[in-house]
């Protein structure tokens, strides 16, 4: 008799008195992590993930949004990080871009409640938030919210302060455990009050954001730590200027299929290759605007420095153009050129005569 199938016998034996969901439980074990095999066994720091810049600004004809889909969308597609911007709105944390006149992209309670929707339907994925705390909300208000949807008990806490990027658990044992959400918030975390809101900065650095010069360079831009040993993002989002009222930023659309492309001048294939070529190793996070633009090739590119097949189980989205036609604008757009709704319009007077009139920016 073989050993093999004495061991089999035997398992099969313990196995008839266990409870069934004990059992079940005792064997589940990812065997694919975030689409991939090859996952299961990599650090969460050796990944590289795609990321939604401003997930939640979505609309077209709107200078203020980034994205055509919402978060659900989004993530159905492959995006794996989600960076916002919290803003307070009547002691209610809400998504806004630049500010909540400007553009309210709702509740983070309803934003996070798709998100936890998502998560429970595809168990087998990690998940990371960036939050951009702009009126400075304590993190025991950030908690309430995690509380209401149902987020803490996926949330994932981190084992020392920082976390060395060769620090982070393998997506296997992040998924197995079920703690597969990573949040990361740029500033007022305090892991004292609430173990599982990560500060940003001491453990990631980022490069430059909001450029509007397409040669998108690899330099540390913002840290507090030393980036060697820190998870890295590129901000690979193209912005030009726009004159409505005063001049500001907004996202550069006619330039989006060279922007999110796999390879070319300006391309995220560009960067994020040159990047890993002066650090030695590619970035975590590549936040980008419109992902779907290009049809996949952001996704292409993470799965080239991942070392794997970029083959989705269905089409992405495609995507939505301005109904406005905004090809003859060339690197300056100016109204006469985009329809804004009247709701940005209202925003944007109550924002600007808010503001010292002359150039503000979008974030
Ligand atoms: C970050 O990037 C901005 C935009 O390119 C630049 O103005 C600023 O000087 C940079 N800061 C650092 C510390 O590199
Ligand atoms: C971007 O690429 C798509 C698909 O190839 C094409 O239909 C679209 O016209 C392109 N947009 C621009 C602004 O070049
Ligand atoms: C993961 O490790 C490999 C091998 O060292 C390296 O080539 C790659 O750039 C790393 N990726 C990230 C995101 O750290």
């Amino acid at each position: 008799m073989h050993f093999s199938n004495a061991r089999v016998a035997l398992s099969t034996a313990l196995l008839a008195f266990l409870p069934s969901s004990l059992a079940l439980s005792l064997s589940r074990r990812a065997t694919v992590c975030n689409g991939h095999e090859e996952f299961c066994d990599r650090s969460y720091g050796n990944v590289s993930f795609v990321g939604a810049h401003n997930s939640y600004a979505v609309g077209t004809n709107n200078l203020a949004t980034n994205q055509d889909y919402d978060v659900t969308q989004q993530l159905n597609d492959g995006i794996r990080m989600l960076q916002m911007q919290a803003h307070m709105q009547n002691d209610v944390i809400h998504l806004c871009h630049s500010s909540c006149v400007l553009y309210d992209g709702g509740t983070l309670e309803d934003y996070l409640t798709k998100v936890k929707t998502w998560m429970d339907a595809n168990t087998n994925d990690v998940v990371t938030l960036l939050i951009v705390n702009s009126d400075g909300a304590t993190p025991s208000q950030f908690d309430s919210v995690f509380q209401s949807v149902g987020l803490t008990d996926l949330s994932y806490t981190p084992t020392s302060s920082p976390m060395v990027y060769t620090d982070w658990p393998t997506l296997g044992s992040m998924i197995d455990g079920g703690n597969r959400l990573v949040t990361f918030m740029d500033s007022g975390a305090d892991s004292t009050q609430v173990s599982y809101i990560i500060d940003e900065f001491t453990n990631m650095w980022e490069t430059a954001y909001d450029v509007t010069d397409p040669t998108f360079d690899c330099n540390v831009n913002r840290t507090k730590g030393d980036s060697s040993t820190q998870l890295y993002t590129i901000n690979h989002f193209l912005d030009e200027e726009v004159s409505v009222i005063a001049t500001s930023v907004a996202p550069d659309k006619d330039a989006l299929n060279t922007t999110n492309a796999a390879s070319g001048d300006g391309s995220l294939g560009e960067q994020a290759s040159e990047c890993g070529v002066q650090y030695g190793r590619s970035p975590n996070f590549m936040l980008v605007d419109f992902y779907e633009y290009g049809g996949g090739s952001v996704f292409e590119v993470a799965a080239t420095l991942n070392g794997v097949t970029y083959a989705p189980s269905s089409p992405i989205a495609t995507p939505i153009p301005d109904t406005t036609d905004s090809s003859t604008s060339s690197s300056s757009a100016t109204i006469s050129t985009f329809s804004v709704p009247p709701g940005l319009w209202a925003g944007l007077g109550t924002f600007v005569s808010g503001t010292i009139m002359g150039v503000w920016t979008i974030l």
